[in-house]
């Protein structure tokens, strides 16, 4: 008579094999090729589409090294390796941008850029929402022009 009992190798190991861990958004982004494509086509796309001319026109180099910048600072804060701060100290991104009126406008031609970005790089879905909200956090935390009742006093910088 055949056995229809228990397996010989048991169904749940006994050492749990250990898991991965998760994916950081650089990984997922395809590490330091996938943020340095990320970011040559969100420039690209400032200095190409007519769309972006105001934003473009806020910049004041378009040089290699504009890019370089975003590229070192997003390398750390999607979970690679820090690339900004040992070049530059702390990233205190709102303060750096105080040289720039930044009001909903300008957060708005910013995330309009990098939401077709967003949309014309290769990357899984759920990544892309992820990313596109951190973006959008991101971008309005940036706003330091005072604009009918919407922004808090201590925020003020361009009058
Ligand atoms: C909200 C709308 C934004 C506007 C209008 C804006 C505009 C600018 C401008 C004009 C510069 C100077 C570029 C140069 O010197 O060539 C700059 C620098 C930079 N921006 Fe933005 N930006 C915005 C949002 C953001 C966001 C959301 C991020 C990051 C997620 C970001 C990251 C950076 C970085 C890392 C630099 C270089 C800072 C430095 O070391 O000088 N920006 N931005």
């Amino acid at each position: 008579m055949t056995s229809v009992s228990a397996p010989v190798v048991p169904v749940v190991p006994e050492t749990p094999t250990p898991q991965p861990a998760a994916a950081t958004p650089y990984q997922r982004l395809g590490g330091e090729q996938g943020v340095r494509a990320l970011v040559d086509h969100f420039y690209d796309l400032m200095e190409l589409e007519p769309r972006y001319a105001d934003l473009r026109a806020m910049h004041p180099t378009h040089s290699a090294e504009t890019r370089d910048k975003l590229f070192w600072f997003l390398s750390g804060w999607l979970g690679g390796p820090d690339l900004y701060s040992p070049r530059f100290g702390h990233p205190r991104l709102r303060m750096r941008h105080f040289p720039y009126a930044i009001g909903t406008k300008e957060r708005d031609d910013w995330m309009a850029c990098m939401v077709q970005t967003l949309d014309e790089v290769e990357m899984d879905a759920d990544l892309r929402r992820q990313l596109h909200e951190a973006f959008a956090g991101t971008a309005d935390w940036m706003r330091n022009k005072a604009e009918q009742g919407n922004m808090p006093a201590g925020n003020v910088v361009h009058a």
